[in-house]
């Protein structure tokens, strides 16, 4: 899955950057109340304190529109770190220079990108985000067996969703064997990953994902259109 990147430019062509070191974890009291109060803008979808916060957008149809009228040639990997505020400031920016996105569209998505850091500050107690935007236009996954790309990310929390794609398909822990996705994390190809009644669950196209990177066993779904990828961190 895509994770920051750590290049000093903030607008690069995204290959495979490195992800950090795990965060810190802190109490579950933000999550407990995340857990009782939609936040504004959003609705209460799946929960699972302490591995996995769903939520649904109210109206994704702006952003979604928004996203449409860009025309992507080649992966491209924005990023920004800071406040909301600022992460609002540096997407204006960049974004002005994506091809087919009207100043509408730009305002909206801009929004929604403020929305989502604003969401994750709920839910994990930091003073700056670090706000991924990953365009892919095409792609095409191999799958040659069963639990080929499950892996776990060493970033604790992290926000993830596509409006335009479905965002990752997902396991609970117990539902995988832990030494054998351990062994598909180095690269292997290992037979029994999953338990028996172990169920692949997918994160919905325009669904938010609050969730335990280092913990909850999860994958890039197949997909072989065009996907814009929001990852949101502890900037
Ligand atoms: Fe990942």
């Amino acid at each position: 899955m895509l994770s920051p990147d750590s290049t000093p430019n903030r607008l690069s062509l995204s290959k495979a950057p490195e992800e950090s070191q795990p965060n810190a974890d802190l109490s579950g009291a933000r999550e407990e109340l995340l857990s009782k109060n939609s936040p504004p803008g959003f609705h209460r979808g799946l929960s699972l304190p302490g591995l996995l916060e769903i939520f649904h957008p109210h109206d994704l149809s702006v952003v979604q529109d928004a996203l449409s009228q860009v025309t992507h040639a080649h992966p491209e990997t924005v990023f920004a770190v800071g406040s909301v505020a600022r992460i609002k400031r540096c997407f204006s920016k960049d974004l002005a220079k994506l091809k087919g996105l009207t100043p509408e569209g730009r305002g909206a998505f801009v929004g929604y990108l403020g929305e989502l850091a604003s969401l994750y500050l709920q839910w994990n107690d930091c003073a700056r985000v670090h706000v991924q935007l990953a365009y892919v236009p095409f792609r095409l996954f191999e799958r040659d067996f069963e639990g080929a790309g499950f892996h776990r990310d060493r970033r604790l929390r992290r926000l993830l969703t596509s409006p335009d794609a479905p965002g990752f398909d997902w396991v609970l822990p117990e539902e995988v064997n832990e030494e054998v996705l351990r062994q598909i994390e180095k690269g292997k190809e290992v037979q029994g990953l999953f338990k028996p009644g172990a169920e692949i669950k997918s994160l919905p196209q325009g669904a938010v994902a609050l969730f335990r990177g280092s913990v909850l066993p999860h994958r890039t779904p197949l997909w072989t259109g065009s996907r814009t990828l929001i990852v949101v961190d502890e900037g």
